[in-house]
């Protein structure tokens, strides 16, 4: 990667090729890979806003920074009043997954997969014992996909989650309202990236940490690339035994 340009235009290029190369961008979505997605990504939303993120708000001396992170946690675990209707995000793709005919109880009962796992033990590791700055990017740099500009085609024009929300509808006949999970997250995303790339902009000259965000980005993404073909390999293995 060329080491020119503002931190956060490298940050930017970091999420570009991370959108460029993750397979469960360009691979199609199958009714395997929909099913565990919500199975997972459920738990996953679940352990990275009441476990990992709080450890980088505890870190973060900056107190509009901290209350920042936990409002944003608060949206997604506990009630987001301002575009989730009250509900936290996990809540709203529990009936996602519903809809898409998992069972309540298999959503309740999901373990998260030795992949998920893995990625929650390296999460911990980039986020609870690290500078607060490093954690802050860790918090959103995946959020950060769901912002347009980055990767290519309608993953450009519309974000990740504009992406998925165009598949879903178009694998499960589902519109409006009823993929309201990646509707929201088009908003409240942009707000929660902002969060860290504003921190970046702000403090990562001044704590000569210029190269150690841009490298946080980096490790992240792969981290959250990894999850994401842990789900795609078992949407597969799910989709052969139907
Ligand atoms: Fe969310």
């Amino acid at each position: 990667m060329p080491k020119g340009g503002s931190v956060v235009a490298r940050m930017d290029r970091v999420v570009n090729d991370f959108a460029r190369r993750c397979r469960y961008f360009h691979e199609p979505l199958t009714r395997g890979r929909a099913r565990v997605f919500a199975l997972q990504h459920r738990l996953n939303t679940r352990q990275r806003n009441s476990v990992l993120k709080l450890k980088v708000a505890t870190n973060c001396p900056d107190w509009d920074t901290r209350i920042g992170i936990l409002r944003a946690c608060a949206q997604e675990v506990i009630a987001d009043d301002e575009h989730g209707g009250g509900r936290p995000h996990w809540q709203i793709l529990e009936e996602l997954g519903v809809r898409i005919g998992l069972r309540r109880s298999e959503l309740r009962n999901a373990a998260p997969l030795p992949s998920t796992a893995l990625c929650w033990a390296a999460w911990d590791g980039l986020m609870a014992n690290r500078h607060w700055l490093e954690g802050i990017v860790a918090n959103t740099c995946a959020e950060r996909v769901n912002v347009p500009g980055y990767g290519t085609g309608l993953l450009r024009r519309r974000g990740w989650f504009g992406l998925e929300r165009e598949r879903w509808g178009r694998l499960f006949g589902l519109a409006g309202d009823e993929l309201e999970f990646f509707g929201l997250h088009e908003e409240a995303d942009i707000e929660h990236s902002e969060l860290g790339w504003r921190a970046v902009e702000r403090f990562a000259r001044k704590l000569h940490m210029e190269e150690a965000v841009v490298a946080a980005c980096e490790r992240n993404l792969q981290v959250w690339e990894h999850y994401l073909d842990g789900i795609g390999a078992a949407g597969d293995a799910l989709d052969q035994h139907r």
